[in-house]
């Protein structure tokens, strides 16, 4: 069994996305946001924050396929869940879990941009800088965190660990 330590409780994310769903309430106030969620980790972050919005909300999901550290900056993002609807002349928020080489989003955001929605913006609940190769403009960022692999409230270690409701990292033994 592995050690699952804490790094962010239920009480410190949920204050932290109060305070990320106000930001998108000020902006977007009297408007209709859509916010695209990358599955599947951001899947618990995108229920929380939208629960908190007060404009008209869409939801839309896509899954990219992930190559870890072999995704080069050159490479191609490859879809493996599309979208279901258009996303032409909608303001888009694409609701990430976290941001660590940045490769990912780099690419995902100049393709989704070439569907002429009115605005893209990137809300991720984490980001770990050290580990950035290529730069992402972040529009939302719940945390900073050190280069920690980390589980829980979406994200996942071989597919585990998703279902805790707080932020947690794996214990070296
Ligand atoms: P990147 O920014 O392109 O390197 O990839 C980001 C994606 O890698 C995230 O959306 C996560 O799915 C995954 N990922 C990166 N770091 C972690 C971690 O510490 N725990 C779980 N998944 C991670
Ligand atoms: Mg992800």
């Amino acid at each position: 069994m592995e050690k699952i330590s804490i790094l962010i409780d239920e009480a410190v994310l949920s204050n932290r996305i109060d305070e990320i769903a106000a930001q998108i309430n000020e902006k977007y106030a009297g408007k209709t946001v859509k916010l695209i969620g990358i599955l599947k980790g951001s899947v618990f972050f995108i229920t929380e924050l939208a629960k908190r919005l007060h404009m008209d909300v869409l939801l839309d999901f896509m899954q990219v396929s992930s190559y870890g550290q072999e995704l080069s900056t050159s490479g191609e993002v490859r879809i493996v869940k599309d979208l279901d609807e258009s996303i032409e002349g909608h303001n888009v928020v694409i609701v990430e879990d976290i941001i660590d080489s940045g490769c990912t989003m780099n690419k995902l955001i100049p393709m989704l941009m070439e569907r002429k929605p009115a605005e893209i913006e990137l809300c991720t609940l984490l980001s770990k800088p050290s580990r950035r190769r290529v730069e992402v403009k972040m529009d939302y960022c719940g945390f900073e965190i050190e280069d920690k692999f980390v589980v829980g409230f979406g994200m996942d270690a071989a597919q585990k660990y998703r279902n805790l409701p707080y932020i947690g990292y794996i214990e070296q033994e």
